[in-house]
């Protein structure tokens, strides 16, 4: 059996770790009724989760599914977003974000960011679109909603669809509203270093009926119920999420508001504390509820991240990159060849001069105060 204080059975017991779920005994005993049940699918906490999260953002219809890029994928399925078709999307993201595109027969187009909250710069969106644009898929990054009424203003020019990746964001806001309300439809990871996990898991989120009724499709083989018979509407997928990890995320999303003021808190420790004068921190624009899933620092040119990472690690604390310049990897440079350099300068920027730092709410304030001592201790 895995001794979980064992630093070699599990390396997150040794260290500071970047993120760590918040399982409450309560939570793991509600998925344990589950499992006693027999009733591994489609009981009622998959329903109990969707219910709770349209009434939390206030959309009509909530649709769990296996993971963020389940969900991101059934979004462009049920857009019908496919061949011939271009998606805007931020150079800087988890490369899922893209990946979701390729997914569908379609064509990424990236767009760089602002080095300022890591989002896609509003401007440039409009510039990217073409005759063949039929989405706009921006990211609200490392938790903090991008200038999402700018770009939805877009949307509805060109009569685009609005996809939000809101992977990261559950629970931040943009004047009031939460993150995953203002699109045509829109994504959450349930992934272990989101807010609220339940191992893997996504959710789909919008107020068009049509959408979600082929994202319930298309996430159970293609079942339709008709007259009380059972008939298989589509080439539908297995993207379902289990009952026993909606009831994980079930009892997390039910104490979301005080583990977000939580980590706010850790967040403005960091903000008070990390006084390195070749580290910027981030800030949050006027109007906007960050939700803190990841704190994302930037270094200086000079700093090399290797050398500081070594160093955090050393003083046991756990830091690492962000997320990629996605025009830049492997598949995707081999793919576009794209003059990264020239054309994603922030999205460059971020992939290698970004830190994120660790941040959950199984962290505390004085081991906030602790991590960023030990960076502020770092010299060239
Ligand atoms: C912005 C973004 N989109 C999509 C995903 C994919 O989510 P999942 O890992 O649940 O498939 C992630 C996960 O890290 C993400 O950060």
């Amino acid at each position: 059996m895995l001794d979980v204080r064992d630093p070699v059975a599990n390396p997150i017991a040794s260290s500071i770790p970047l993120s760590r779920p918040n399982l409450l005994e309560s939570d793991i005993e509600t998925a344990c009724e589950v499992l006693r049940s027999g009733q591994l699918i489609q009981g009622q906490y998959v329903r109990l989760l969707e219910e709770h999260v349209s009434a939390l953002l206030g959309v009509h219809e909530t649709k769990a599914v296996a993971s963020g890029t389940a969900a991101l994928h059934l979004a462009l399925l049920a857009l019908e977003v496919g061949p011939g078709d271009e998606v805007i999307v931020p150079a800087f993201s988890f490369v899922a974000t893209a990946n979701v595109v390729e997914l569908v027969g379609a064509t990424p187009v990236f767009v760089d960011i602002e080095l300022d909250g890591y989002n896609i710069e509003p401007q440039r969106v409009e510039e990217a679109i073409t005759p063949r644009t039929r989405a706009i898929m921006p990211v609200h990054q490392f938790g903090l909603v991008c200038e999402i009424e700018q770009i939805g203003a877009v949307a509805e020019r060109h009569q685009l669809a609005l996809v939000e990746d809101a992977a990261c964001a559950i629970g931040a806001q943009s004047e009031g509203q939460p993150a995953g309300s203002f699109g045509t439809i829109a994504c959450f990871s349930l992934h272990p270093r989101k807010i609220i996990t339940s191992g893997e898991g996504g959710l789909v989120v919008s107020n068009d009926h049509t959408l979600t009724h082929r994202v319930d499709l298309l996430r159970n083989h293609g079942i339709e119920m008709v007259d009380g018979k059972k008939d298989f509407a589509c080439a539908g997928y297995n993207y379902r999420l289990t009952d026993f990890q909606a009831a994980l995320a079930y009892a997390q999303a039910s104490r979301l508001e005080s583990n977000l003021a939580y980590r706010a808190q850790l967040a403005a420790t960091y903000r008070e504390t990390i006084v390195h004068s070749l580290v910027t921190v981030p800030s949050v624009p006027r109007g906007r509820v960050h939700a803190w899933q990841t704190y994302h620092v930037l270094l200086d040119d000079a700093v090399d991240r290797s050398q500081l990472v070594s160093h955090l690690r050393s003083r046991g604390v756990q830091a690492g990159p962000g997320a990629q310049c996605i025009p830049a990897v492997g598949f995707y440079q081999e793919k576009y060849a794209m003059d990264v350099d020239e054309r994603f300068p922030n999205a460059l920027n971020a992939s290698r001069q970004g830190l994120a730092l660790p941040l959950s709410e199984t962290m505390t304030i004085d081991e906030a105060a602790y991590v960023a001592a030990q960076l502020n201790d770092f010299r060239l």
